[in-house]
């Protein structure tokens, strides 16, 4: 394919579609959404407002980077603070589709009044195409697929979803995101999930479990970089096991998975062979960052039969 057309195409399309109303654009910060969020703009200008929700299920510092990043693309990003909504609505939740569709309907309904009160009637968001198939063979239900799955969105939400990458996959979004002009750090970017960091935390994701995954994720990403893979992140278990405290106590304590994988378009993973020194840096900065981890463990499952995310 030819990125450059496609992309001509896209925001030809979103005019037309469009006319003179209004958008809201979801970006998360993620490629998918970040290139949708150009294409929005590079078709609609002011017309295109962007909203980030800043959801407690994001990565450290996130939605300041997201800010700045677009910014220097003369994009301004409004930030929703949602995070009380988000865990209220999975207080007490531990089967992992009950968490999406929780998290799925905390989202729709920010992204609903604030469509309302701005008078937009679309809400263009980075679908991309594994999104759809997979949520079609029911994988699971990713968390911005609502048609497929007998959700109408201007019925249920009052916007028309417009999703200008839903035929994509990742090394195609990519392309088209660099030659839109997004920085390498944006398109070249780790995917990352529209739930966040609810993808990596079993049980119940109260905001002290989400924070143990989020100083978990860092770690992992930082010492895996080097080896550039498609994902690198760590997932809190909602088991325990026993440790010994430093007095020779006994602990019980939470485990940390790593999980490290090559992929191509994220329909099939396998597990980095990572050299055993830097599976040890990972352990010893898990353990010395977060006193209340007793075990890491490394997941060598490829996809399938495994998923890459834990939920
Ligand atoms: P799985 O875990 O299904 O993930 O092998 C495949 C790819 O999709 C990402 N992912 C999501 N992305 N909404 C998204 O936008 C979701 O609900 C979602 N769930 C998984 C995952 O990180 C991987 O790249």
């Amino acid at each position: 394919m030819n990125h450059g057309t496609f992309a001509a195409r896209k925001v030809e399309e979103i005019r037309r579609t469009v006319r003179n109303g209004k958008v809201i654009s979801a970006l998360s910060g993620g490629i998918d959404s970040s290139v949708a969020t150009v294409l929005g703009h590079r078709a609609l200008g002011k017309n295109l407002q962007v909203i980030f929700i800043d959801d407690g299920l994001m990565r450290g510092g996130e939605s300041a980077q997201v800010k700045a990043t677009f910014r220097k693309l003369g994009i301004t990003v409004k930030v929703i603070n949602a995070r009380k909504n988000f865990f209220a609505a999975l207080r007490g939740l531990t089967d992992p589709e009950e968490k999406r569709k929780a998290f799925r309907d905390a989202f729709y309904r920010t992204f609903k009044k604030a469509v309302k009160a701005s008078g937009a009637q679309f809400l263009l968001q980075g679908t991309i195409a594994p999104d759809i198939i997979e949520t079609k063979k029911a994988v699971k239900t990713q968390h911005n697929v609502l048609e497929q799955i007998g959700i109408d969105a201007k019925k249920g939400y009052g916007f028309i979803a417009l999703e200008p990458l839903k035929t994509l996959f990742k090394p195609d979004v990519r392309k088209v995101g660099k030659i839109l002009g997004l920085p390498a750090k944006v398109y070249q970017r780790m995917p990352f999930p529209g739930p966040g960091l609810l993808c990596r935390c079993l049980g119940e994701a109260t905001p002290a479990r989400i924070e143990i995954v989020r100083k978990a994720c860092r770690i992992v990403e930082e010492e895996t970089r080097t080896f550039k893979p498609f994902q690198a992140f760590g997932v809190l278990l909602s088991d325990r096991a026993t440790g010994l405290t430093p007095q020779g106590g006994r602990h019980f304590g939470n485990i940390i998975a790593v999980r490290c994988v090559e992929s191509n378009d994220a329909m099939t993973a396998k597990a980095t062979r990572l050299p055993w020194k830097t599976l040890e840096r990972i352990r010893d900065r898990i353990l010395k960052a977060i006193p209340a981890v007793t075990k890491v463990v490394y997941d060598i499952t490829p996809k399938p039969p495994s998923t890459i995310e834990y939920i």
